[in-house]
């Protein structure tokens, strides 16, 4: 599952014991749905939960969305009722809260056994952090979603706009996501009314690198939707790019000049990158 085949702008977390957002989900034009039976569900609501999200999966038609189906972690009394009740469920993967190694996937791994089911982890301790690039090459691993909010809690760091005590996490998550070739979502933005700051953080995010952002709320889909997909002017770049690149080595150059700046093939090759992403941007709104 990469993000040049499959647009990941949008993640948006729905409590499993939330019905009506369930089913709301599947309108939204959202890029993917983690169903969370985690945090956004009280203790005592969890059972309740995996049969309301059996019944979402069963009922309603979520199209081309990635469904993520984010678990309670080995830390809690509830994974092993959880594997059991999601590992033959019709969704993409599994999510796998404060993964500290390779060995918690791989646990989760066996214990998944023939379920078609990928396996996605949230990246949300010291540990997971320092431990990233064992955990992206780990068996079945598709991708990461930081958890910001639990990283903040374990760094004793506090929020500021711009993100610098959380540089380092976000950024080694996201060497390690590179590194193994899987897809890397960002944190979420908690202040779901504040556009601006939403939308100054969504853009802080995609200059890094990051594929998308993890949502709370359906008001916050529309800019991470906008913010992480190319331009219009960068997709009409990249193909002037392409073309003058064609053009020079039909001429028997290496190096083409496109707005003052040198166009070499590995310019031409994130050019591609930026069209495929596009294209497959298309392709699901089209779906939708
Ligand atoms: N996914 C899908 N639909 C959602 C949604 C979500 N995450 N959050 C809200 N909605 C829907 C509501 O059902 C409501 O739909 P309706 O009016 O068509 O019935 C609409 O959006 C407006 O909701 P609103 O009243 O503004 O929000 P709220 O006060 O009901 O809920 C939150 C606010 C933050 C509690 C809620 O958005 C939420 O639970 N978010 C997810 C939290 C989560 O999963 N956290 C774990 C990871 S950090
Ligand atoms: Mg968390």
């Amino acid at each position: 599952m990469n993000a040049a085949a499959r647009p990941f702008r949008s993640v948006l977390y729905i409590p499993a014991s939330n019905a009506r957002a369930m089913e709301k989900a599947s309108t939204l034009p959202v890029d993917a749905i983690i169903f969370d039976l985690e945090d956004a569900v009280a203790p005592d609501a969890k059972e309740e939960a995996r049969g309301l999200l059996a019944d979402a999966l069963a009922r309603h038609d979520y199209g081309a969305r990635v469904k993520l189906l984010r678990m309670n972690g080995f830390d809690t009394d509830q994974a092993e009722a959880d594997i059991a009740a999601l590992g033959d469920l019709p969704a993409d993967a599994i999510l796998l809260p404060k993964v500290g190694s390779a060995e918690d996937v791989a646990r989760l791994d066996r214990a998944l056994g023939g379920s078609k089911l990928g396996i996605w982890a949230m990246i949300e301790t010291p540990i997971g952090v320092l431990n990233a690039a064992q955990i992206a090459f780990a068996p079945r691993m598709e991708g990461f979603v930081l958890g910001t909010n639990d990283l903040a809690k374990e760094l004793g760091s506090r929020a500021r706009a711009d993100r610098m005590p959380m540089q380092s996490s976000l950024q080694l998550a996201l060497l390690a996501a590179r590194a193994a070739g899987i897809v890397a979502i960002d944190g979420v933005y908690n202040a779901f009314k504040d556009d601006e700051g939403l939308r100054a953080e969504c853009e802080d995010g995609r200059d890094m690198g990051f594929d998308g952002k993890s949502l709370i709320h359906p008001a916050q889909v529309a800019i991470a939707n906008e913010i992480f997909a190319p331009s219009g002017e960068e997709v009409e770049l990249a193909r002037r790019q392409i073309a003058a690149y064609e053009a020079a080595k039909a001429e028997g150059r290496g190096v083409a000049v496109v707005d003052g700046k040198i166009v070499e093939n590995l310019h031409v090759a994130t050019a591609e990158v930026t069209l495929a992403k596009a294209n497959a941007i298309a392709a699901m709104e089209n779906a939708q």
